[in-house]
């Protein structure tokens, strides 16, 4: 027993949870993601198992991206950059769903499956009927010789590590960093970004590391806030574009690990019913970098702010206009608006993590929850 609980608290590398370790990790994570893949200064990034079937990415008329969980949400921000960066349509579905309504698949799809584990049964069943009905299939997965990585036909590992805390954390900021190379890498084929954005992404996600260190400092803030909003039985998040995926994922790892009832949403969608729960008990979250619809979202804050509603904005370093408004902000370094989400979600996991340390909860392994869910 002793020596059980020793074994775990080395594991633990001197943190209280997995979860707090895995979100510190991310730096390196995201580094030996691309390390050996991305080499900005000579503009080259490459995967094996995108090199080895670029035709096939290149014919690709729709890429479906197909996951579960917070991978679907990571699927959700890759929609956005592929098609933005290499105007290929994406569409993005839950596997669970995509198994079981007949979807249409052509054999000139490319479909992506992105998973953690590479264990969950419904991406799995998703999987074997893309395959079945001719598709190309291409994992994104982080456990090496998992059962996805087996069944697709060519993939790209996540190299998170391991991941314990049954929220996720590294393994999204990973699946980003993957997905986000992918599209760069078709940019570069099918001259859908200029020479100078291709350099400059490329470049700015060499950085990412650095810049997710440095969003790490915002933990004691995180904390802070976490202490006034412990006891909110609901939460709001809301963000735009490339930051919408941000704000679910943000309400995802709130309502798992604290059990609060958290809804993420577009911000612009706010006025189509969540308005309607705004009052002085209500915390909102709101994503609102500099690069983006800033403008958009400031109106968005005032209309909340209207409404008595309590704002927790995540930033930019050095903002103003939004300082002004919100009743709590917590700073991020400034990244284009493609690469933000590796960025805005950092507090956004620190603050669920303080939040639910604060209230009782088991952090690592949240009730009803397991961390891959291999039946259906
Ligand atoms: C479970 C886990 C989630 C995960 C989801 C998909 O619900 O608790 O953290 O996002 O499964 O898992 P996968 O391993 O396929 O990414």
């Amino acid at each position: 027993q002793e020596l059980q609980m020793n074994l775990e608290q080395i594991e633990k590398g001197g943190y209280d949870h997995f979860m707090l370790k895995e979100i510190y990790e991310q730096p390196n994570v995201i580094k030996d993601t691309y390390r050996g893949r991305l080499h900005a200064n000579s503009g080259i990034v490459q995967m094996a198992g995108v090199e080895d079937n670029l035709e096939k990415f290149l014919h690709a008329q729709r890429i479906l991206i197909v996951a579960c969980g917070t991978s679907w949400h990571a699927g959700l921000v890759a929609e956005y950059i592929i098609e933005e960066f290499t105007r290929i349509p994406v569409e993005v579905e839950y596997a669970s769903e995509f198994r079981y309504r007949n979807p249409i698949i052509n054999p000139n799809d490319v479909v992506i499956a992105i998973s953690q584990s590479g264990e969950t049964a419904d991406t799995l069943a998703a999987i074997k009927l893309a395959k079945e009905k001719g598709a190309f299939v291409f994992g994104v997965c982080n456990v090496v010789g998992s059962s996805i990585s087996r069944e697709t036909h060519a993939g790209a590992y996540t190299h998170a590590g391991p991941e314990i805390g049954v929220a996720s954390t590294k393994a999204f900021t990973t699946q980003i960093t993957v997905l986000t190379m992918i599209a760069l890498r078709l940019a570069k084929a099918k001259g859908t970004l200029s020479n100078s954005d291709f350099y400059r992404y490329l470049q700015e996600l060499e950085v990412i590391p650095e810049k997710v260190h440095e969003a790490l400092e915002s933990n004691e803030k995180a904390k802070e806030i976490a202490a006034k909003f412990k006891d909110a039985p609901n939460c709001l998040y809301l963000g735009r574009g490339y930051n919408f995926p941000v704000a679910l994922e943000g309400a995802l790892k709130l309502k798992e690990i604290s059990y609060i009832h958290a809804e993420g949403y577009p911000a612009a969608e706010m006025k189509h019913g969540p308005i309607a729960l705004i009052d002085e008990q209500m915390p909102v979250v709101v994503i609102a970098p500099k690069q983006g619809h800033y403008d958009k979202v400031v109106s968005n804050i005032q209309e909340i702010k209207s409404r008595s509603g309590k704002i927790i904005a995540v930033v930019t370093k050095g903002d103003v206009q939004v300082k002004e408004l919100a009743d709590h902000v917590i700073e991020i370094p400034e990244t284009s608006d493609a690469l933000s989400p590796l960025i805005t979600t950092i507090p956004l996991q620190l603050l669920s993590y303080h939040i639910a340390v604060m209230r009782g909860c088991n952090v690592d392994q949240p009730r009803n929850l397991a961390k891959s869910v291999t039946v259906e």
